[in-house]
């Protein structure tokens, strides 16, 4: 197999904890958009948030995007922002197996707050939050297979993507809960 599998999703859907157990139950690889990100600038996500600015990072994630092409048969945990922009679905798509881990709003948020430094949460308050998320939601839309894990653990969720591509699951089917 020499797809990828591409996590997308809202910041606290759980594509790092996610694509870490995938990659170790798959035996491939895991690759972090944020960390190609990190790596190559030395320093961090919200550092480079402090100094340069969204622009400047999202102009990153392009970079991090072209670099993506190379990749074959991995597992890629994206950025949440950054499935967000014209054509990035179909880009995506490209790589391999487009995932949306989805859920309540509320959870994801709670979880993204205790799971550490989001430069795009701080300072905004829940409405604005909302409003961020209303925006990319049809992007994420787009992906081939939806997990709703909103109560399920990271594993449970990496369960139910094996199942559903060992099942051949068509593009734009949601997998089903127990
Ligand atoms: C962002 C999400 C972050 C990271 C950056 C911007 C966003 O990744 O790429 O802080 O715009 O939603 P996670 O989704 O892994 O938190």
């Amino acid at each position: 197999m020499t797809d990828n599998i591409v996590l997308v999703g809202f910041m606290g859907a759980g594509k790092s904890s996610v694509g870490r157990i995938l990659a170790r139950r798959l035996g491939r690889c895991l690759i972090e958009t944020d960390d190609m990100i990190t790596a190559k600038e030395g320093r961090s996500i919200p550092e480079i948030f402090a100094a340069e600015g969204e622009t400047y990072f999202r102009a990153a994630e392009e970079e991090a995007v072209g670099l993506l092409g190379l990749k074959r048969g991995e597992v890629i945990a994206t950025g949440g922002g950054l499935p967000c922009r014209d054509g990035r679905p179909e880009t995506l798509r490209a790589l391999g197996t487009v995932i949306w881990l989805s859920g309540d709003l509320d959870t994801l948020i709670e979880r993204a707050l205790r799971g550490g430094d989001r430069p795009m949460l701080a300072g905004r308050g829940r409405e604005e939050v909302r409003a961020l998320y209303r925006g990319r939601e049809p992007f994420y839309r787009q992906a081939d297979l939806t997990v709703d894990t909103t109560d399920l653990s990271p594993d449970q969720v990496a369960g139910h993507i094996i199942s559903a591509l060992s099942a051949g699951r068509r593009a734009g089917s949601a997998v089903p809960m127990e």
